[in-house]
């Protein structure tokens, strides 16, 4: 039986064409939007390889910027850079989120250079020097990226920072460290002293949130790598990308890309439509609005079922206002309501998209008039169907 169950699975057919391009810990062939960056960071680390001094940079930017990718994509590339100038480089990302305290920091960078070298009961001082003993017998440089630094040193305090700002000051010439610190918060050079801090803040380099329409285009790219041609709706991904571009977060959208991917293929439909999008959102951050939904008018709820049914059967992300307000008066004659004039209505989507129920937007098509494509981003559009039904029944 389970041999069955196996054969039939194996044999299923899926959206997805490589589900691993998506996990968390991939990085992608290209940066999407941050080709400018990327130049940014080539600029400032030509003198570490033409002339072999040491630089020290700041990356910030909020949560889901690219921080980390972008600084592992530089050393993708910096080292065969180096290489190719016959200087041994080696590029080593540690997250000191993970790794929590200095010890862990060390240890990991240590094991980079031999993984077999005995670090127990060894203080951090004495780690670093193991490395920078290494470094100078073998004619070796480093560049170091401390990942999510600002949490290390809320936690830690500022002591390894000074190590290895030190250790870089105690080689003179020519600096074999290097150092890329990656912080959310961008007044984490503040925690430092005053000297430490104006050497970071000399090198900022500070991510702009994703708007997007460079969401659009990171999620295509994306789809491109870990989906099947046409497995993914356009629809699709400008909701994904509209969701996710209030954070500017691109974890969120590609982590919405794949949950949606996920629920079509449990479905075993072959298109990941608006509405796995949706559900995506509900299940990964359930944001239940029954309160939000009872409080408002009954024109305004009759008014959103139609949005709601309306985008149920035409399985787009969007609608428009036009389209909306037909399903609406078919709505009111089914409720036995007498339905509210075109100003009237106009009033409610203002005041709906206020509450963040809806996200209304001046369509991007031309048409005569006032008229906007309405969305329901956060729910999907058959559980909204269904409590608006229910509130409305409890009504009458
Ligand atoms: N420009 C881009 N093109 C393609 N993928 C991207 C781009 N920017 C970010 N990503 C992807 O989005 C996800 C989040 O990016 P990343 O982990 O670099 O964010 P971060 O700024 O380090 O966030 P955090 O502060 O939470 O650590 C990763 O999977 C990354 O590969
Ligand atoms: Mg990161």
């Amino acid at each position: 039986m389970f041999e069955e169950i196996f054969e039939e699975e194996l044999a299923r057919e899926s959206v997805f064409r490589d589900v691993s391009k998506l996990l968390p810990d991939y990085v992608p062939k290209v940066l999407v939007h941050r080709e400018e960056e990327f130049r940014w960071l080539t600029r400032i680390f030509k003198p570490v390889i033409e002339n072999r001094t040491s630089q020290k940079v700041l990356i910030t930017g909020s949560v889901g910027v690219g921080k980390t990718a972008l600084a592992q994509k530089f050393g993708e590339k910096l080292v065969p850079a180096a290489k190719g100038r016959g200087m041994q480089l080696d590029y080593v990302h540690v997250n000191c989120r993970k790794q929590k305290t200095p010890y862990a920091v060390l240890v990991e960078l240590v094991q980079h250079y031999n993984p077999r070298w005995p670090c127990r009961g060894l203080g951090p001082e004495k780690l670093l020097r193991m490395v920078t003993d290494w470094l100078n017998k073998h004619d070796g440089y480093l560049t170091l990226t401390l990942d999510e630094v600002d949490f290390f040193v809320q936690l830690n305090g500022p002591n390894l920072i000074y190590s290895l700002t030190r250790a870089v000051e105690e080689f003179g010439e020519p600096n074999r460290i290097s150092i890329i610190a990656i912080s959310r918060d961008p007044n984490f050079p503040r925690l430092l002293d005053t000297a430490t801090q104006s050497t970071f803040m000399h090198n900022v380099l500070a991510l702009d949130k994703y708007t997007a329409p460079q969401l659009v285009d990171i999620l295509k790219y994306r789809i491109r790598e870990s989906f099947k041609a046409g497995a993914v709706d356009e629809d699709t991904v400008r909701l994904i990308a509209d969701i996710a571009a209030r954070w500017g977060d691109a974890r969120l959208a590609l982590e919405l890309l794949w949950r949606a991917g996920v629920l079509a293929d449990e479905e075993r439909v072959d298109v990941v439509l608006p509405e796995h999008a949706r559900r995506a959102k509900a299940e990964a951050y359930p944001e239940v609005r029954r309160e939000v939904l009872g409080e408002l008018q009954l024109h305004e709820q009759l008014l959103l079922l139609a949005l709601a049914r309306k985008l149920k059967a035409s399985k787009r992300a969007y609608a428009l206002t036009g389209e909306v307000e037909r399903t609406y008066r078919v709505v009111c004659e089914e409720y036995g309501e007498k339905p509210r004039g075109h100003t009237q209505l106009w009033e409610y989507i203002k005041r709906m998209e206020g509450l963040g129920i809806i996200d209304a937007q001046i369509s991007r098509r031309i048409h005569r008039g006032r008229t906007q494509r309405i969305s329901v981003p956060d729910v999907p559009v058959a559980m909204l169907e269904g409590e608006l039904e229910k509130l409305l029944k409890a009504r009458e």
